[in-house]
């Protein structure tokens, strides 16, 4: 049987040392294949005595077996290796710096205005909103803002334009959002607790003003709504949004004609080095209007003011962005420089609401 001993060795050896496929199957036409030499020596049987036959024939198919395992085992272990080539070679590096991820920022007027609207859903005010180009009923008249009165001007109100022979007094843009209060009271009655933020026009151009900036009201009216209540609900907004727990406001009587009293509020804060910072300091900033809403006003909104009141305020929403973010300069707000967006501007996915947090 040395034969069979020294095709063992053959293959086996050829086997092991086999680069690829094709020398594999080389391999195994020579040795096991139909002409192979295994199945050669297996015709020779035939002429063994049926005793050698015995003992041969069970040798010759171990044989046969053992090289098919083998040959089996090398080719699985070929296409591993061609894989584990294929793999280094197509291999990237994933860790690599792919696009910047925040193309697009949010405008800090609009991540200021989500600000806005989450605190005070938290209080139970709900948004309403009104048309830009308004009518000067409801811009002025319908908030005791006489055609005589001083505030038409103060206002340096853009006036739209009317067909020669049209008398008819000109639409404006809306220089605030007071108007947005008559709306929805005409419309929902009362009582209400409402915020309305939106755009604003007047003829105005500085480091501090803009022709077109935003602004939001606040309206909320009951049976038995007071000064008091005014004043909780400001401290309780300027506390969340600034995200100061000693923030201080004052009261100082001012004069609007919709509201009596009225009343203008500043926030303490100090000035060092140019840096501004809010709720400590000798100093005070104006941050709003407010007053407890002229009887007037709720008698053209169609609302009793014998059986309702309540109080409304203005703020700016350009102007308490500056203030919380520290942007120095209003009118880069509306330049759109890419620049100015990348820095101040907010990601996408950061929502601001009462429990996630406001602030970023
Ligand atoms: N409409 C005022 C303005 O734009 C702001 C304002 C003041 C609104 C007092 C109010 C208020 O509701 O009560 O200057």
């Amino acid at each position: 049987m040395n034969g069979l001993d020294d095709l063992k060795a053959k293959y086996l050896g050829g086997i092991a040392a086999a680069k690829d496929e094709v020398a594999l199957e080389e391999l195994r036409l020579a040795a096991v294949g139909k002409k192979g030499e295994v199945a050669l020596m297996m015709r020779g049987l035939g002429k063994m005595t049926p005793e050698e036959r015995q003992v041969a024939g069970p040798a010759f198919n171990a044989l046969k077996n053992e090289i098919n395992s083998a040959l089996t085992a090398k080719k699985a272990g070929l296409a591993d290796a061609a894989l584990n080539e294929r793999l280094q070679s197509e291999w990237i590096d994933v860790s690599l710096a792919g696009r910047p991820r925040r193309e697009g920022t949010i405008h800090p007027v609009s991540q200021v205005t989500e600000e806005v609207i989450a605190i005070f859903a938290d209080l139970g005010f709900a948004v309403a909103e009104g048309p830009q180009i308004e009518s000067d009923h409801y811009n002025f008249d319908a908030l005791n803002i006489a055609p005589e009165h001083p505030a038409r001007q103060e206002h340096d109100t853009f006036y739209m334009h009317r067909d020669a022979g049209d008398n008819r007094p000109p639409h404006v843009l809306r220089t605030h959002t007071s108007p947005v209060q008559i709306r929805y009271m005409e419309k929902h009655g009362v009582p209400c607790r409402i915020i309305c933020p939106g755009r604003v026009y007047r003829a105005d151009y500085d480091q501090t003003h803009t022709p077109m900036f935003h602004q939001y009201e606040g309206l909320c009216i009951d049976k038995n709504v007071s000064m008091a209540n005014l004043k909780w609900v400001l401290e309780e907004f300027c506390r969340a949004f600034f995200g100061i727990d000693d923030i201080e406001l004052r009261f100082r009587a001012s004069h609007f004609p919709f509201t009596e009293p009225s009343a203008e509020v500043d926030i303490r804060c100090s000035w060092d080095n140019g840096q501004l910072k809010l709720g400590e300091g000798d100093d005070w900033m104006e941050i709003l209007g407010s007053g407890m809403v002229h009887p007037k006003v709720l008698a053209a909104a169609g609302v009793d003011p014998e059986e309702y009141q309540g109080f409304a305020f203005g703020m700016g929403i350009d102007r308490i962005a500056m203030l919380k973010y520290g942007i120095p300069d209003l009118r880069a707000f509306f330049d759109s420089d890419l620049r100015w967006l990348k820095h101040y501007g907010f990601a996408a996915l950061d929502v601001p609401t009462m429990h996630g947090g406001i602030s970023r």
